[in-house]
């Protein structure tokens, strides 16, 4: 017969209940991402078994993209907090791996969420030295100034924040620098009426029809991490289509827009 441990539950009973609460139910392990990712880099997790097979895709579609095939810069958006959650902590995962793989320096890495803790803050400048962008920024579109061809990493971002950055680089220069990994744009013309992406993502609503677009995969492993993620761009085919857009079309100017800010690739 198995004998109750006396002691173990004379503790237990002494117990304040806050202490209770956390033995039965222990706040969640705050892990940082490169003590659980290593399983990203190392899994085969598609249906297909093919390795790594996100991290490919995105080095095809950027070599299809960047025919010198140089190496990127990158703007990441709206990653979420990897202390705190598992998609963020993933993607995160893969944004290293991919920084490997296209022998990306992480000092050319702008990175930002609202939502970080100081805790992600220590993680990405002090152990990832990527380069957080501030808090409060009275211009932040500048920062969205993409002034050499770079990666923009926005995983299940807000609408309103991809036509943000669609905005700040309504140029020639801009719209060709740009290489989003994000939402599949054209799911919102699919999906939603013209008149309201008209007032809330009108640049969205004009590009999203000449991007050429490669879909990740979902992951079994990591079904929410990845799913909907597209590696979207102009191709060379469509660089007129770029010049009429620009030349026929304006974004009216957000009120607070204005003034010089750095822009993502300057001082790389
Ligand atoms: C739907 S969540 C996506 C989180 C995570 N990437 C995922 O796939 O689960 C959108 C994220 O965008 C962030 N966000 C909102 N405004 C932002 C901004 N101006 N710049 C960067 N990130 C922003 C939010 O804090 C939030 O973490």
């Amino acid at each position: 017969m198995k004998v109750p441990n006396l002691r173990h539950s004379i503790r237990t009973l002494s117990l304040s209940s806050r202490e209770k609460r956390e033995r039965i139910d222990p706040p969640p392990k705050r892990h940082p991402p490169q003590h659980c990712c290593p399983r990203y880099a190392n899994k085969s997790d598609t249906p297909n078994g093919s390795r790594n097979v996100h991290v490919q895709i995105l080095e095809s579609s950027w070599s299809a993209f960047s025919s010198s095939a140089r190496t990127p810069a990158i703007l990441c958006l709206g990653l979420g907090s990897p202390s705190a959650s598992l998609n963020a902590r993933i993607q995160l995962a893969f944004l290293t791996e991919t920084c490997k793989r296209l022998k990306v320096a992480h000092d050319a890495i702008s990175i930002y969420d609202p939502i970080f803790t100081t805790e992600d803050i220590a993680l990405l400048e002090e152990e990832l030295q990527m380069r957080v962008l501030p808090k409060n920024r009275s211009r932040e579109r500048e920062d969205y100034i993409l002034s050499v061809p770079t990666i923009c990493f926005m995983p299940h971002c807000d609408i309103e924040l991809y036509d943000t950055v669609l905005r700040a680089n309504w140029s020639r220069d801009g719209l060709s620098n740009l290489f989003l990994l994000g939402n599949q744009l054209q799911e919102y013309l699919d999906n939603k009426p013209t008149t309201v992406l008209e007032a809330v993502a009108p640049c969205l609503l004009r590009v999203a029809p000449f991007l050429e677009n490669q879909r990740l995969p979902i992951s079994d492993a990591w079904p929410t991490a990845f799913n909907n993620i597209s590696a979207q761009y102009f191709p060379s085919s469509q660089s007129s289509s770029i010049d009429k857009l620009v030349a026929l079309w304006r974004p009216h100017p957000h009120e607070e827009e204005g003034g010089t800010g750095d822009a993502v690739g300057e001082g790389n």
